[in-house]
């Protein structure tokens, strides 16, 4: 029989984690849900095994009241998936400060809080961190510098932990490319948003991002999955 893990994914209100809450819930799991807009999940993730905690990545206060009681309801936390985050495009020289702090807030601040108090949890369970980086963890798009930036700290604090922890805990950098959700509705420079909206609404299904998430948590204790990059199947990321 397969093992039941708890997994705490942040930023499951929405698009790719919320897909995944429902795909880990559905393959056994019990799930912490974390985000700042949780109570409208209620309907949709009324389980004994999915718990809806509040929080907002960008507070470490919060976090840490959110992974306490995450962990004191299940006695472990065998799967953290760093899934919250934003992207807001636009050129450098046009860019809005407080658009730029608000992404390394919540896209590198926020995973370091989360890291932070989960860590001694993880390394307790043996268990596992996923963290959702992206394709602009590798390459540099125009209009999205500062996204570029945070996600590739993203993907070095990644294998950072990785290389620090190999035998106590697995760590994979999951990076997606272009995937359909309401990621792109962020971005509040009206021309760039029409020109990416249908690229995005293109791009892949989070349901492909949560299989590969559920594949990399389901491999052999004895390997790591440490990267997966995918991408949309066509010529343009
Ligand atoms: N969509 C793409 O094309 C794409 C490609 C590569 C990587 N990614 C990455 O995938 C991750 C998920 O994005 P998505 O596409 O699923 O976007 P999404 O549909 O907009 O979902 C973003 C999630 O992050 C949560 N979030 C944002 N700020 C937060 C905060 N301060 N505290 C807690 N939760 C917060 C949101 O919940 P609340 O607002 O309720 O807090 C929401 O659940 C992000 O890290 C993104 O950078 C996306």
């Amino acid at each position: 029989m397969k093992e039941m893990k708890h997994i705490v994914i942040t930023g499951a209100s929405s698009g790719i984690g919320k897909t995944t809450a429902k795909l880990l819930l559905d393959a056994g799991h019990r799930v912490s849900l974390l985000s700042r807009s949780i109570e409208r999940l209620s309907d949709e993730f009324d389980s004994p095994n999915a718990s809806l905690v509040q929080c907002d990545v960008k507070d470490y206060d919060s976090v840490h009241k959110a992974i306490d009681q995450a962990f004191e309801a299940q006695g472990t936390i065998d799967v953290l998936i760093n899934n919250a985050g934003l992207g807001v495009f636009d050129k450098l020289a046009d860019g809005k400060i407080e658009e730029w702090h608000n992404m390394v807030d919540t896209n590198v601040k926020g995973v370091l809080n989360c890291l932070h108090v989960a860590l001694p949890h993880l390394r307790a369970s043996k268990g596992h961190i996923i963290n959702i980086a992206s394709v602009a963890a590798h390459h540099v798009f125009p209009n999205s510098g500062v996204y570029c930036s945070t996600k590739w700290a993203v993907a070095a604090i990644s294998e950072s932990i990785r290389l620090e922890l190999a035998n106590e805990v697995r760590v994979t950098t999951i990076s997606p490319g272009a995937v359909n959700t309401a990621f792109i509705d962020q971005t509040s420079n009206e021309d760039l948003l029409k020109d990416y909206k249908g690229y995005f609404a293109e791009g892949l299904s989070p349901s492909i991002i949560a299989e590969n998430i559920l594949h990399a948590i389901n491999t052999s204790e004895t390997a790591v999955i440490s990267e997966i990059i995918v991408r949309p199947n066509r010529q343009n990321k």
